[in-house]
This record gives C-alpha cells, structure tokens and sequence, in this order.
C-alpha cells in the first residue's frame, strides 16, 4: 500500500474521465460550503477553476457570482469540461466559459482574476511550483487562491508542503479550513 501510494506521488497524471466516478463521489471534509466560505465570492467577480473534473464545485460556484460574474474553467481533458458545461446548460446556468490547457502554462493574461481555486488538483501536476507561478501571475493584486486535498487521493498534497510551493510561487499564505483529513488552504498574493 505504501508503496503503491508513493508511486503515484512520483508520478503525478490527470484523473482519465473513464474515472470519473471517483470525482462525483462525495467530497468529505471539503465541502461546496466550506469552499465558498473560505474563497468568499461575490457576484460579479471573475474566477478561476482549475481542474473542474465533472463540475462538483462548478454549478454552485458559477450561482455563487451570478447575475454579472463569471466562472472560467480550465483543465486539460476536453471531456471533463464538455461534461461540465452539459450539466451546466441543463442547469440553466449560463455565466461559465471553458479553456482546455495545462495549469503549469496558461493563456490568460496577467491580473485577469479576482479569486481561483483548485481541489484534489495540484497533486497531479507534475511541475506543482510552476502551476503555483502560473496561478500568481493570472490573479489580480489583490486576489485570492484557494487549494483543496482530501487524504486519501494518491496525489494528497500535505499542508506543509503546499505552504512552501506557494512561498516560492509569491503567495502568502492566509488561512486553513480543515484539518488532516481534508483542507482548503486560502493564500493572498504577495506583493
Ligand atoms: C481528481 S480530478 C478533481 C476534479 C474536481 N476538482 C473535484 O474535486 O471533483 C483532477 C482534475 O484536474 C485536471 N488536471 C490534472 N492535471 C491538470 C493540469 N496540468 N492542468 C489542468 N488540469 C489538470 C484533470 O483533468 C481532472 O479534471
């Protein structure tokens, strides 16, 4: 088990959409409410998701900042989002765009967003710090970014090692939701 388990830390690759159904699953401990209080969106703001899976946090968050706000996803399988903006166009939720790309070299331009976030994310990326400078970048001065890990996924990043990266990457570290078994970590971008 452990072996195994330090395998796939080694070796970090994207969730395939044929396994999806480990994402729509429920997300103990980081919760859709847990999200929004620590990300505290408004309506109107222009925020960021990286790695949407299926949508778990997409639908709420894209209601989150309605009527004028609007939620960009970006993931590099085009199957994850074309399953999200189904679930989203069935929804009526009109205010969601999406990018398929890779976290670690991302076409928007710099100070585009007020807030991103990630879950169960950053742990399959190969190069963790450059996602992190990337998401730096893309984020307005005063902006906000939230990760989330759950124990348990074989790409779990510890709390301390996400503290570091982000150090590296001009984020400052700002609060902790959770404990152990899963967080959501919130930093501010430094100045
Ligand atoms: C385990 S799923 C998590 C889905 C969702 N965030 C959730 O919590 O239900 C990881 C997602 O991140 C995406 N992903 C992995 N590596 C990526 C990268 N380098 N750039 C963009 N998206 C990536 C995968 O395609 C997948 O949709």
């Amino acid at each position: 088990m452990a072996a195994a388990a330090l395998w796939w830390r080694k070796n970090p690759s994207a969730c395939p959409y044929g396994q999806r159904f480990w994402v729509q699953a429920p997300h103990p401990f980081i919760t859709r409410a847990r999200l929004r209080r620590v990300l505290a969106p408004a309506p109107g703001e222009r925020i960021l998701e990286i790695g949407p899976g299926t949508g778990y946090y997409s639908l709420p968050a894209a209601q989150w900042l309605a009527p004028n706000g609007t939620l960009e996803l970006f993931d590099l399988q085009p199957k994850m989002l074309d399953h999200t903006l189904a679930r989203a166009r069935q929804a009526g939720i009109e205010n969601m765009h999406s990018t398929v790309g890779d976290a670690q070299q991302m076409p928007f331009a710099d100070e585009t967003f007020d807030a991103a976030y990630l879950t169960v994310v950053l742990g399959e990326i190969p190069d963790q710090l450059a996602a992190l400078r990337e998401l730096r970048r893309v984020l307005k001065p005063h902006g906000r970014l939230v990760v989330g890990e759950l124990l348990g996924d074989p790409h779990w990043v510890s709390p301390k090692a996400l503290r570091a990266h982000a150090q590296s990457a001009g984020l400052h570290f700002e609060r902790q939701l959770g404990g152990p078994l899963g967080y959501f970590a919130r930093f501010g971008v430094s100045s």
